[in-house]
């Protein structure tokens, strides 16, 4: 995929936002903004070859990923999300900000307590809705429509050069998180 002008230009005002008193504030202000007229931004975002979306060892299709940018700093990234499977509990040990532009996201939440990890809430993310978490939330997200969930995903780090965590769907077991542990805890749904 081609990164869209419009991505280009969310990454740009993103670094801008950094090293701010309200740096979260204002990161999610600008994907709640790039995200309110999803189908405009739908349009500008071309779907994936279907050769773009990786299967699994274990055979699941989670959908596909486009890295925008990657730096210490900050990940801005589009990533679907395939219906059929039902995703693992997980962290990010940053913020992390989710803008649905297509289709509809389940996310679901927990939250660490002394006894363990703790289910708390869910929602839908519809299509133009941000959803934000800290540095120490934890969700798992599913596309609950027969069709791909796609949004816009901003962290304030390296979400791909960072310790984080993977929880067994069943026990809540904390693991070390690695793609191949995420993929053994997918279940079909
Ligand atoms: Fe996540």
């Amino acid at each position: 995929m081609e990164t869209p002008a419009i991505l280009e230009q969310l990454v740009t005002d993103c670094q801008a936002a950094l090293g701010h008193d309200d740096t979260r504030a204002r990161i999610h202000q600008l994907v709640q903004a790039v995200v309110v007229e999803p189908a405009k931004l739908a349009d500008q975002i071309p779907a994936f070859a279907s050769g773009e979306v990786e299967v699994s060892p274990r055979g699941f299709r989670l959908g596909g990923e486009h890295i925008v940018h990657q730096s210490p700093d900050l990940t801005v990234m589009v990533l679907d999300t395939l219906p059929g499977v039902e995703q693992p509990p997980h962290d990010h040990a940053m913020p992390a900000f989710i803008g649905v532009f297509a289709g509809c996201e389940e996310q679901r939440f927990w939250t660490r307590t002394d006894d363990g990890l703790v289910p708390t809430t869910g929602r839908l993310l519809e299509a133009g809705e941000v959803v934000a978490f800290g540095v120490r939330g934890i969700h798992a997200i599913s596309a609950p429509d027969h069709a791909p969930a796609r949004a816009v995903h901003v962290y304030l780090g390296d979400i791909y050069d960072v310790d984080r965590s993977v929880f067994h769907p069943d026990t809540l077991e904390e693991f070390e998180m690695t793609s191949d542990r995420y993929d053994e805890f997918c279940r079909p749904r």
